[in-house]
């Protein structure tokens, strides 16, 4: 290409090409940026569900991804995630705005947990019109004489300012008041589990 050009021309030449390239780095950035863009807005829709009734038919893997994909900016490169879904997991009858809190309480405590570098593995299945969801995480565990405490409001092992105590407490309320599920712990040093039982199909008596 230089036998086209001057010898005064081609240094500019030089330049505008180093100047596109960076602009075409640019772009891509701006490319990836709004793609990672619009999949945070159509999470941030579906994890709100704003244009939908209460209760929903909801696709329980569905929306721990969608909380995922929310979390991402705490999901540091560390930390390494295990899917562990059942392929006949059914959509339940569920608050679907809520229960995407009840994911992001437990998840955030599981994140916290591991301190920037552990494992945290979301195992989803299905048995006798039930949905189980484990959150399991290996950081230090919840000491035995305070998993007891855990969902009472505003317990909290964390520092002032850092922790309301609030998370589980919430956690505990949407799932066992609003779902008549369950809510557990099950920790040991390098082990914790969050379980969640949901029903396939809200109770009919159920007053929210
Ligand atoms: N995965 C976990 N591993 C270890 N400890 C946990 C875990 N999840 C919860 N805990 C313990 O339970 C306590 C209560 O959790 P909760 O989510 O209700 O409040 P918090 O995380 O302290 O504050 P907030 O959620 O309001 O930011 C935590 O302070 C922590 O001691
Ligand atoms: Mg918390």
């Amino acid at each position: 290409m230089a036998e086209h050009f001057t010898p005064t021309q081609l240094p500019v030449v030089v330049l505008w090409l180093g100047a596109t390239s960076s602009v075409y780095g640019l772009l891509e950035e701006v490319g990836q940026s709004a793609e990672a863009m619009s999949e945070i807005v159509k999470a941030v829709k579906t994890y709100s569900y704003l244009d939908q009734a209460p209760i929903q038919s909801v696709d329980v893997i569905e929306s721990l991804e969608n909380t995922l994909v929310l979390l991402r900016p705490k999901i540091t490169a560390d930390i390494s995630i295990t899917r562990d879904y059942a392929d006949d997991v059914p959509r339940i009858e569920a608050y679907g705005s809520e229960l995407n809190q009840v994911w992001t309480n437990i998840i955030d405590n599981a994140i916290d947990s591991i301190e920037g570098r552990g494992e945290l593995t979301l195992r989803a299945y299905t048995a006798d019109g039930v949905v189980t969801v484990d959150i399991i995480d290996n950081g230090p565990g919840v000491p035995p004489e305070i998993q007891p405490r855990i969902f009472e409001p505003f317990f909290t092992t964390k520092g002032p300012g850092v922790g309301t105590g609030l998370g589980l407490h919430i956690a505990y309320n949407i799932v066992v008041h609003k779902h008549r599920g369950q809510i557990q712990v099950a920790s040991k040093p390098g082990e914790t589990r969050l379980r969640v039982v949901l029903p396939i199909r809200l109770a009919a008596s159920n007053s929210g």
